[in-house]
């Protein structure tokens, strides 16, 4: 974890848990396709930041960069005060196995594994020891209400408990970021509230968290509301005490 957080007055760099400077991204191909543009932007820790935006318009793109599965194609990244640009792809590997947590659309579990398999596997190359990682994906499938399904597979889950075990998984080695792609783009409304209200919690346990949606109703559950058009990135509480460039007094 962070352990550059100044408490009480912070510098708006010390308790940063993403910093973006001038990223841009472009895939490859003649001509090179441009996804995103000069995204600037800083994201503390606590935030809960959600991103809307139409198809195509790079928020997955987004998410892959900060999650460090795509590297920039120009500027700054930041990650919980560490510069990711110069890393190697296994560094990078590492970096993400420790710092990040993945919750997707369309769960992508192990099928063949039970959930408590599919937990332990996110600890199989953080240097857990191996005779902690059933125990911890036990605790960490009982934190989200799986207690009593530990060695389901995931087809006989219901949706709602695919995304909590997908949840665990991304939980278990306590990121410092938690970035959820359409995580209840899956699921039906009532199943999708019971999510959105795990993932409200563990906001209030102080994990940072980056949620894309297309339903304005999860959009309003961040504390800071994001936007994406054409590759262009607006922060809609630049205004408020998520200004990305000024430090507002506490
Ligand atoms: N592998 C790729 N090669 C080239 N272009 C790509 C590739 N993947 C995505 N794109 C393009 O990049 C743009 C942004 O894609 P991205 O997946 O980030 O959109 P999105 O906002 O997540 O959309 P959706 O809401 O449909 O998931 C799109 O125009 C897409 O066609
Ligand atoms: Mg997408």
């Amino acid at each position: 974890m962070n352990n550059s957080v100044v408490s009480g007055h912070g510098s708006a760099v010390s308790d940063a848990v993403l910093d973006f400077d001038g990223v841009a991204f472009s895939y490859a191909g003649t001509p090179p396709t441009p996804v995103l543009r000069d995204v600037t932007i800083t994201i503390r820790r606590g935030e809960y930041v959600t991103l809307v935006g139409p198809s195509g318009s790079g928020k997955s793109t987004f998410l892959n960069i900060v999650g460090l599965l795509d590297r920039a194609s120009a500027g700054r990244y930041l990650l919980a005060g560490r510069d990711t640009s110069g890393l190697s792809d296994d560094e990078r590997t590492a970096l993400r196995g420790r710092s990040i947590g993945f919750v997707f659309q369309a769960f992508h579990l192990m099928p063949h594994r039970s959930a408590v398999e599919n937990v332990e596997l996110a600890m199989l190359y953080n240097g857990t020891d191996p005779s902690e990682r059933r125990a911890r994906a036990r605790d960490t499938l009982r934190r989200v209400g799986l207690g009593h399904r530990l060695n389901s597979l995931p087809t006989r889950l219901s949706g709602g408990e695919r995304q909590r075990v997908a949840i665990a998984r991304a939980m278990v080695n306590q990121p410092d970021l938690l970035l959820c792609d359409e995580p209840t783009g899956n699921l039906d409304s009532t199943t999708a509230r019971a999510v959105l209200e795990l993932i409200d919690e563990l906001h209030s346990l102080g994990l940072t968290i980056i949620v894309i949606t297309h339903d304005p109703a999860v959009a309003s559950r961040g504390n800071r509301q994001l936007s994406i058009l054409d590759g262009i990135l607006t922060d809609h509480n630049t205004t408020g005490d998520h200004d990305t460039t000024t430090r507002v007094p506490t």
